[in-house]
């Protein structure tokens, strides 16, 4: 099937990529001329597991391409994907101007029928405004469906996810287009859900929250465990278990981050709101996240005293394992924190130093994971990748006059640190 895809972020070129991987041809289309030209020469934008060798394979095989232009992208598709940046407006609401300039610009070069499909998060109804928009700008009287398909990718196993989704959800206002959103989800075996569009949408935004609530439950929890002396980790399990519950998305953290939990919780709040409804359970999981980062801190604070003048040594930048990405991340917000104080920061990260750097460019960026903790007073963990877990504790120990680690993402065991000579500090334990 011919499809185009209408923006080459995480959520586009992942898309397009493993649609072609899946047999599609696929077009992906960007307005920035720069990105499109890194594409088309094999470079890549993003650090995403696995996905540079697909995009590779595709391109070379002619099922996936690159382009500028749009009006190719849209003339040549039967199924045309927006995946659009939504980014956030100062009062949590949605900036939707990116999806509505596109959708104009599909109406205005639309000749035969189209599936015009969201894949971008967007607030409940905003695939009414799309087919309004559409039909109003289009030059012609073409006939299209606009179908809501939103994406549930995990970065850092995208390509992993998208390949093995659990569910589909397709969102439709008639069943003219189903059987061809079948038919192209037909290679990845995962049971379709059709449902109408404005459901469609909402489960984005209510999958998502759940998710962030249920990491602030488990943290709420690990503030508890710290005060009455139980193990958080152990509770988790116990809990976890029990199969209405499940174990994931039940680790205590620093806090979660990232472009998507706390970007769709300040929107679905105040989608909420526009429809007379105060989502108060959703402002905890707000404030219960910003809380953990502020007592993680006063941790570090407490512990150390006076951080002015101290060495840090941070392991982890990204807002979490296996991404470059450091939009929005917990160790990117402590590490501000820490600068602020005063402290001097040795930092590594596997993938994220590049973009970190960008932002961060006080921070002595450390190529090698072991050597970051020389002359430092402490040690913090503040991402969960699992490399960090085969760091050599005996060399950090001896490079550190007072060996002190705290760990943000509970990825050691706190006896061991105990036995390898370190004062250890973790959440909920
Ligand atoms: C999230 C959702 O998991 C995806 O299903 C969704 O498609 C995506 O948002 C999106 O809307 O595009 P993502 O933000 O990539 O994916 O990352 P997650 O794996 O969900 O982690 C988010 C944050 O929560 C990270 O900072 C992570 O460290 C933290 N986290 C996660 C915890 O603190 N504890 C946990 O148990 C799990």
């Amino acid at each position: 099937m011919k499809i185009a895809l209408i923006g080459t972020g995480y959520v586009g070129l992942v898309t397009g990529t493993c649609f072609a991987e899946a047999g599609h041809q696929v077009i992906c289309a960007d307005c920035d001329a720069q990105k499109v030209k890194l594409l088309q020469s094999g470079g890549m934008p993003i650090y995403e597991p696995s996905l540079e060798e697909l995009v590779r394979k595709n391109q070379a095989s002619g099922q996936l391409r690159f382009t500028n232009d749009t009006k190719e992208a849209v003339q040549e598709s039967l199924v045309i994907f927006i995946a659009v940046p939504t980014p956030p407006l100062p009062d949590g609401g949605v900036d939707l101007s990116a999806m509505e300039a596109v959708a104009r610009e599909i109406a205005g070069f639309m000749t035969s029928y189209k599936i015009v499909v969201d894949k971008s998060t967007v607030p409940v109804k905003t695939g009414e405004k799309v087919a309004e928009t559409i039909k109003r700008y289009c030059k012609s009287r073409v006939d299209f469906d606009v179908v809501s398909n939103p994406e549930f990718l995990r970065e850092g196993f995208a390509v992993e996810d998208f390949m093995n989704p659990d569910r589909v959800v397709v969102g439709v206002a008639s069943q003219r287009p189903v059987q061809t959103l079948r038919d192209l989800y037909a290679p990845f075996h995962a049971p379709i859900i059709v449902t109408d569009i404005n459901s469609a949408e909402l489960i984005k935004h209510a999958a998502n929250s759940f998710l962030a609530l249920k990491i602030s439950y488990v943290n709420a929890l690990s503030v508890i465990c710290e005060a009455s002396g139980a193990n958080i980790q152990e509770v988790a399990n116990g809990i976890g278990m029990d199969s209405r519950i499940g174990r994931q998305f039940l680790n205590a953290s620093l806090g979660f981050g990232g472009s998507c939990f706390p970007k769709d919780l300040s929107a679905f709040i105040k989608i909420a709101e526009q429809i007379g409804y105060d989502f108060g359970l959703l402002k905890e999981v707000q404030l219960i996240n910003s809380r953990q980062m502020d007592r993680f801190f006063k941790k570090i604070q407490e512990t150390l005293w006076i951080l002015k003048g101290k060495t840090i040594g941070v392991l982890g930048l990204a807002f979490k394992e296996n991404t470059d990405d450091t939009r929005m991340s917990p160790a990117m917000d402590l590490c501000r924190r820490l600068l602020k104080e005063g402290a001097k920061l040795r930092v590594y990260d596997p993938k994220a130093m590049v973009k970190a750097k960008a932002e961060l460019p006080q921070a002595e960026y450390i190529e090698d994971m072991d050597a970051v903790a020389e002359g430092c007073d402490a040690l913090v963990v503040a991402t969960e990748w699992p490399q960090f877990k085969n760091l050599d504790l005996e060399r950090a120990r001896k490079a550190m006059s007072h060996p002190i680690m705290f760990d943000g993402r509970n990825l050691f065991d706190p006896s061991e640190m105990e036995e390898q000579g370190f004062v250890y500090k973790s959440i909920g334990r």
